[in-house]
């Protein structure tokens, strides 16, 4: 706790996150050769190694079973690897204890397809509840909320609960939830997967837009249309390993690091 910070600016300056990796030229997400294997089912993930640069969207594919929410387990440290090493904004997951997880997870957005907000409470109160836990400064924080509300294009809704809000209105929520502490990367377990086509394009769109602010987005997703039609980084796993990477594939047209 009492090592050295970096200072963090407080509110951040859009466009310019604080929060950059302190490894490699610009990677924030770094996998060395990592397996994971669970006690009972065996071996979920196999010799990955893959780096995610700051600020790139990346979409994580493979059929059900292939390791995807593995593999993001590992990015936010639920989950440590058998063996190899993951790296995320200098946390290794060879030497990291709680303090430095609970830190890590601060600057990291998660997002879950079955939303898991907390049902008594209203849009605001759960998005509130992110900066709460985290032990931010209560003054300002209902700004905070407001503006992250406000972001996801649900400024009227603040006081609505879970229920009284769509499918799609209550992933905004969780992904204004996610957003509310500035994190430099934005993790999403299938956001999509139980919305609609429309409501599909329009969180996709809403990532994109964070993602053009400045924040990495990493999103696992079974969507193939929403893959072909968006020309971005695409990793593919297949029982545990990955098998196709289109940063490491020009002609893939996955355009690469940016
Ligand atoms: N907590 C766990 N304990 C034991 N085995 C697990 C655990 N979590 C996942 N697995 C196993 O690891 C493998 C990969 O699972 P994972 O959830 O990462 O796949 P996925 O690609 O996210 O699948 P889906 O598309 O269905 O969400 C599966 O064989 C699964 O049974
Ligand atoms: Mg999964």
């Amino acid at each position: 706790m009492t090592g050295p910070r970096p200072a963090d600016g407080g509110t951040g300056a859009a466009g310019a996150p604080s929060h950059t990796g302190t490894f490699g030229a610009s990677g924030i997400i770094r996998f060395s050769s990592v397996a994971k294997e669970y006690p009972r089912t065996g071996t979920a993930l196999a010799g990955v190694s893959l780096v995610v640069a700051k600020g790139e969207f990346v979409f994580l594919t493979g059929p059900s079973g292939s390791g995807k929410s593995t593999l993001l387990k590992l990015v936010y440290m639920e989950e440590r690897p058998s063996r190899g090493e993951v790296r995320v904004s200098g946390v290794s997951s060879s030497t990291a204890r709680g303090g430095d997880i609970a830190r890590l997870r601060r600057k990291l957005g998660i997002v879950f397809q079955d939303f898991r907000l907390l049902e008594d409470r209203t849009a605001e109160q759960n998005v509130l509840f992110a900066l709460e836990v985290t032990g931010a400064p209560r003054a300002g924080m209902h700004a905070k909320a407001a503006r992250a509300l406000t972001q996801v294009g649900l400024a009227s809704k603040g006081t609505s609960l879970p229920r009284e809000l769509s499918g799609g209105e209550q992933q905004r929520v969780a992904i204004a939830r996610a957003l509310v502490n500035d994190p430099f990367v934005l993790i999403a377990d299938e956001p999509t997967g139980n919305l609609d086509d429309r409501a599909t394009r329009g969180i996709f769109q809403l990532l994109r837009d964070i993602n053009a602010a400045g924040t990495a987005v990493v999103m696992a997703t079974h969507d193939m249309e929403l893959i072909k039609r968006s020309e971005l980084r695409t990793i593919e796993l297949n029982r545990g390993q990955v098998v196709f990477d289109s940063a490491a594939d020009p002609a893939a047209g996955g355009g690469g690091a940016r």
